[in-house]
């Protein structure tokens, strides 16, 4: 047992306890601080040495590129489970079993349908409109069709309130793709599986019998578990944040979704296409936009590089090259793209820019190249990082509610004027 962190302030000593958490991780609980010292916090922009909360669900070791969910490595996820397999985990903590899979997959059909005044909401954007404002707004607009508010110390309402959720956010998905596209809306059918039913919900064509190669469905699948869960990520934190106030279920999920549309969070699996792009169409230079990268006057950045906490590699990076190799080579598809991309990553890693702030390919990096190849606009990434993420979002709000946190309300250090006297308007 590691002794209590002890601090000096002002000749006064305090002591406070450690916390170790399961995996050895050590924090300093100061629960107690402003009420010891009468008043002192801590600062800490962008959270980069404080822990949220105390969560059983996901474990990532930065500096040895480890990714867990609920003990479980990524790796053995994304080779050996189903999307739908690693949902119940995230969000119940034990892998199903057969029969709890089925009951479970059952459930989230029989709510697997929106209310059909979603489509008047939907028909409302303009086409111009991004995808992920589009989602957005309608995960909000659910609450308005399902107004009873959930009572979180009943399992049974709880439970019925995530189904919902698992069993619409796909139909969300995947109209918000196709109303973007102009094309027909899409019901899905519950003879397939969760995630085929949402690629038929995406590409079906009314006058085409509906007909898709297993492995196309099979990358989907990995793609999106890669994607489930992250740890107090931005987007994770704001769902947890807006659900502390005890909003409903889908509008803290609302709120996660907007965190994830940016482009140094989500958004960046469209910023690397979008950056992938440019730099083909100006002659594929990769050296002049990694010296633009470098370049601390140029506020242009290497899009899916960089990561808060993986500071070794980021295994899910890892996970996706090998697919979006496979995919490419399945779809039958050369991209000029995906060959920018590797010069790329070999050249950071040999950059001794990159090297020293140790900067690697994130998850983002070489997503966006498979979804391309799956015939996904580049607009609807995001979208498909917060299909992935969803039963993420969902676990995370689950267990902050069950564990009854208190809501989200940090401190601040002002740094505004201090007192004066207030001037008539003709006086300034
Ligand atoms: N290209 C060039 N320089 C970079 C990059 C990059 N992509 N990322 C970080 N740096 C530099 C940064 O300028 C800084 O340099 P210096 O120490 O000289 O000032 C140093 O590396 C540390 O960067 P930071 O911004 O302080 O690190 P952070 O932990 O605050 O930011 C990040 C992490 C992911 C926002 C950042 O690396 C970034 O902007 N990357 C590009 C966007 C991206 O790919 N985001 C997806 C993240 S993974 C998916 C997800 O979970 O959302």
């Amino acid at each position: 047992m590691a002794e209590d962190a002890k601090l000096k302030i002002d000749g006064a000593d305090y002591e406070f306890p450690l916390i170790t958490g399961t995996e050895k991780e050590i924090a300093i609980d100061i629960g107690s601080l402003r009420g010891v010292t009468k008043g002192v916090t801590t600062l800490d922009p962008g959270f980069k040495n404080t822990a949220s909360c105390e969560s059983a669900i996901t474990f990532l070791d930065g500096e040895e590129g480890i990714l867990r969910y609920r003990g479980y490595a990524i790796e053995d996820l994304a080779d050996k489970a189903s999307f739908l397999e690693v949902v119940y985990l995230l969000i119940f903590g034990e892998l199903p079993t057969v029969d709890e899979l089925d009951k479970f997959h059952s459930d989230i059909k029989d709510e697997s349908h929106v209310d059909e005044d979603v489509k008047k909401i939907l028909g409302g954007f303009p086409k111009s409109a991004h995808p992920m404002g589009v989602l957005s707004s309608l995960t909000s607009a659910l609450t308005a069709f399902n107004p009873t508010a959930v009572n979180v110390d009943s399992e049974e309402d709880m439970y019925n309130a995530i189904i919902k959720l698992l069993g619409k956010f796909p139909v969300l998905v995947a109209w918000t793709m196709r109303t973007k596209m102009s094309q027909p809306l899409d019901y899905g059918s519950n003879n397939l599986g969760y995630v085929e039913n949402l690629h038929k919900m995406m590409f079906s064509r009314p006058n085409k019998d509906y007909n898709v190669d297993p492995q196309v469905i099979e990358a989907l699948d990995k793609l999106l578990i890669l994607h489930a869960d992250h740890e107090q990520n931005c987007s994770t934190s704001t769902v947890r944040m807006v659900g502390s106030s005890q909003a409903g279920l889908f509008a803290s999920i609302s709120a996660g979704i907007s965190a994830l549309w940016g482009p140094l969070h989500g958004g960046a699996n469209q910023a690397v296409i979008d950056m992938l792009e440019a730099i083909k169409t100006d002659g594929g230079d990769t050296k002049k936009y990694m010296a633009k990268a470098k370049d601390k006057e140029d506020p242009f950045r290497l899009m899916g590089f960089g990561h808060r906490v993986y500071k070794n590699f980021d295994p899910r990076a890892k996970i996706i090259k090998k697919a979006a190799d496979d995919v490419l080579e399945l779809m039958g598809v050369e991209d000029e793209v995906l060959d920018i991309a590797k010069g790329l990553e070999k050249e950071a890693l040999e950059d001794s820019y990159f090297v020293d702030r140790k900067l690697y390919p994130n998850v983002d990096f070489y997503s966006g190249i498979i979804y391309r190849a799956l015939g996904i606009p580049v607009e609807m990434f995001t979208v498909m990082f917060a299909m992935g993420r969803v039963p993420g979002w969902i676990a995370q709000w689950r267990e902050m509610r069950q564990r009854k946190e208190p809501i989200g309300r940090p401190r601040q250090v002002y740094i505004g004027e201090t007192h004066r006297e207030f001037k008539e308007i003709k006086e300034r």
